[in-house]
C-alpha cells in the first residue's frame, strides 16, 4: 500500500500529534507499506488563486502555481492512502493543511461538468489513472477533554474526502493531549497509548481497517474530566 502522511502541526516532531502518527506510521511499514511522511510546515505551499473560475480554464493535473505541490500531485495521485494528522485549531485543521486542501483542485474531479461538450468527469478520470478509489484518514490531536471537540474537523475532512472522490476512514483521535506530555513529564509515559497506535497501523495493513474498540483504546481518558476541569480554571485565573 502507497501512503503520503502530512503532519500538520507546527510543532512538527516535538509536537503530541507527531506522538501519534508516528507509532502508527512504524505499525503500518511494518506490515509493508510504502510511507512519504511529509511536514506541511517544511513546506512551501502558496493559497490557492482560483484560476478555475478563468473562463479558459482547463482541468489538469497540474496547477499554475510553481512551489512543492509541483511534486506532490503525482505522489498523491499514486497513493492509495492519504493520512492528514492536524492537531485541532479552533475546531479546524490547522491553516497549512487547509492550505493544502485548497491546493487539492487538480485531483478533484467534478461529478458532471460539461462545457464545450467536454466531460471533465471523463478527462480527470483519464489523468488520474486511478482503478480504485483512495483512502482518508484523519489523525487529529486537541487540547479539550472531550472526543466532541473533534466533530467540526471530522465534518471538514470528510467533505475533502468526499469531493475528492475517496473513501473517508473512522478516525484516529486523541483528546487533552496536553495530558499527554504532563505524565510524561512526570516519568509516568503512556505507552499503552503509543502501543495501541502502532498496533492501530498494523491493524489497517492486515484486515483494511482498525477496529472500533482499538481507536476507542487510543482516545481513552487520561484524567478524569473533573480533574481537568479543575487543572484548567486553575490556570485561568
Ligand atoms: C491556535 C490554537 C488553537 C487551538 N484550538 C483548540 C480548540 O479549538 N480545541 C481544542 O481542544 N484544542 C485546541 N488547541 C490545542 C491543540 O489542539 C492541542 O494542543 C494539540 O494537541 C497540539 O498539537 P501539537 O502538539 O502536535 O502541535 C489549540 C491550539 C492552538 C495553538
Amino acid at each position: 500500500m502507497k501512503v503520503i502522511a502530512f503532519n500538520a502541526s507546527p510543532n512538527k516532531e516535538a509536537g503530541t500529534t507527531a506522538l501519534i502518527l508516528n507509532p502508527f506510521l512504524k505499525g503500518m511499514a511494518e506490515e509493508g507499506a510504502e510511507i512519504e511522511l511529509k511536514y506541511i510546515y517544511d513546506l512551501k505551499i502558496e493559497p490557492c488563486r482560483e484560476c478555475t473560475k478563468n473562463i479558459d480554464f482547463e482541468p489538469d493535473l497540474d496547477c499554475k502555481i510553481d512551489d512543492d505541490l509541483k511534486e506532490l500531485y503525482p505522489l498523491m495521485n499514486d497513493a492509495d492512502l492519504w493520512i492528514f494528522a492536524s492537531p485541532n485549531y479552533l475546531n479546524s485543521v490547522t491553516s497549512g493543511l487547509k492550505n493544502l486542501f485548497d491546493r487539492l483542485e487538480p485531483l478533484f474531479v467534478p461529478p458532471h461538468i460539461y462545457e464545450n461538450n467536454a466531460c471533465y468527469e471523463k478527462i480527470r478520470s483519464s489523468l488520474t489513472k486511478r482503478t480504485t478509489p483512495g483512502k482518508v484518514l484523519l489523525i487529529s490531536t486537541c487540547g479539550l477533554w472531550g472526543i466532541e471537540n473533534f466533530d467540526a474537523i471530522i465534518e471538514q475532512t470528510r467533505a475533502v474526502a468526499d469531493m475528492l472522490g475517496r473513501e473517508y476512514l473512522p478516525p484516529i483521535l486523541r483528546p487533552h493531549s496536553g495530558v499527554l506530555t504532563t505524565l510524561t513529564n512526570l516519568g509516568k509515559p503512556a505507552n499503552d497509548i503509543y502501543e495501541a497506535a502502532e498496533k492501530a497501523g498494523r491493524q489497517l495493513m492486515k484486515q483494511g481497517f482498525i477496529e472500533n474498540e482499538l481507536l476507542q483504546y487510543i482516545s481513552r481518558e487520561l484524567v478524569p474530566k473533573d480533574s481537568f476541569l479543575h487543572e484548567l480554571s486553575l490556570l485561568v485565573r
